[in-house]
């Protein structure tokens, strides 16, 4: 393989263009050349592709967003797109792509190789919601952007002795809420996975104001439903001053932590290692700290499962 193909797709993630630059100087390094395409795949079928060099990279690692900018394509989903994108494909000579997203960009990634463009996963998702992987990138700044506002959402809550609702983004997953609602020390943690019983959360909820309880902060994950209505229903039930925080796109954006870009780094570099050993149609992750790589059939077979010994322990430390 002489010449490989770096989109990324789907939301954005703080640590894809760590994760760019670590495609560009790995391949670069194996005396590749490697093209940047741009929008994902809308840009790839619209030839949106441009060789990249080490200077290309340069001053990207410490910068959220992605400097190839993304894109949700719904033609890429079609016969008709994925054979544009394969024009233009054979039109630059990539023979390899490195798609860093989430998983419907894996999807579109399994369809080229499928049609003989052998293609690589790269997890890149503030929702940690791809099975096969301890953490995808972006995960952990986001976690990290979370509980900044948690922190700072609580001195208020005290002030005014209310109860907060913050909601989370996640997608249909609830990582980003558990992991948050653990760190920040939240008194209910609602995520898609677990069925909470209402009464319990208000019953929860009373004892800590009856028992002096200044505030109480609920850290809810969007797949769970809307926190404004949630926030509506609490107050009604509860008779406590309640608000809502909705934390929005804050969560994506950013410069990436340090862990996000060491695994950022880690993940592009394995990614050209497998493409160089001709093998496509596959992602790469991490799980206890080792990289390892699943065909893309695997992963979309399982579903994603959050940590049942957190989400107990979340359970017992707001007693
Ligand atoms: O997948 C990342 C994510 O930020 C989800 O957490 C969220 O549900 C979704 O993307 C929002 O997507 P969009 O950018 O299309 O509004």
């Amino acid at each position: 393989m002489k010449k490989i193909g770096v989109l990324t797709s789907g939301g954005d993630a703080p640590g894809m263009n760590a994760a760019i630059r670590a495609v560009v100087r790995k391949a670069i390094y194996h005396n590749l050349e490697v093209y940047g395409i741009k929008n994902g795949f809308q840009g790839l079928m619209e030839g949106n592709i441009e060789q990249m060099n080490l200077g290309s990279v340069g001053d990207i690692i410490q910068r959220g967003g992605t400097i190839l900018f993304s894109a949700r394509s719904e033609e890429f989903k079609t016969a008709e797109g994925q054979e544009r994108g394969i024009e233009q494909l054979k039109k630059f000579g990539i023979e390899g792509l490195i798609v860093i997203g989430g998983d419907g960009s894996f999807r579109g990634a399994q369809k080229l190789t499928e049609k003989g463009f052998p293609c690589i996963g790269v997890p890149g998702t503030i929702d940690n919601d791809i099975s096969g992987t301890d953490f995808t990138i972006g995960f952990d700044t986001s976690l990290n952007t979370i509980i900044e506002a948690v922190d700072k959402v609580r001195d208020t809550a005290t002030s005014h002795e209310r109860t907060y609702i913050i909601e989370v983004m996640g997608r249909d997953a609830g990582d980003l809420a558990l992991w948050a609602g653990l760190a920040g020390g939240a008194e209910s943690i609602l995520i898609p996975e677990k069925k909470e019983d209402f009464e319990d959360i208000v019953d929860r909820l009373k004892r800590g104001h009856d028992r002096g309880k200044k505030h109480s902060i609920i850290l809810l994950a969007e797949g769970v439903g809307s926190g404004i209505d949630f926030g509506d229903r609490i107050q009604e039930t509860t008779k406590l001053e309640t608000r809502v925080t909705v934390l929005g796109y804050i969560q994506r954006g950013g410069s990436p932590t340090a862990t996000d870009r060491v695994l950022a780094s880690r993940l592009g570099a394995k990614a050209v290692e497998l493409l160089m050993a001709n093998q496509g149609g596959k992602m790469v992750g991490i799980q206890n700290n080792n990289l390892v790589n699943y065909p893309f059939d695997e992963i979309f077979a399982q579903s994603h499962t959050i940590n049942e010994e957190m989400y107990n322990l979340s359970k017992e430390l707001s007693i």
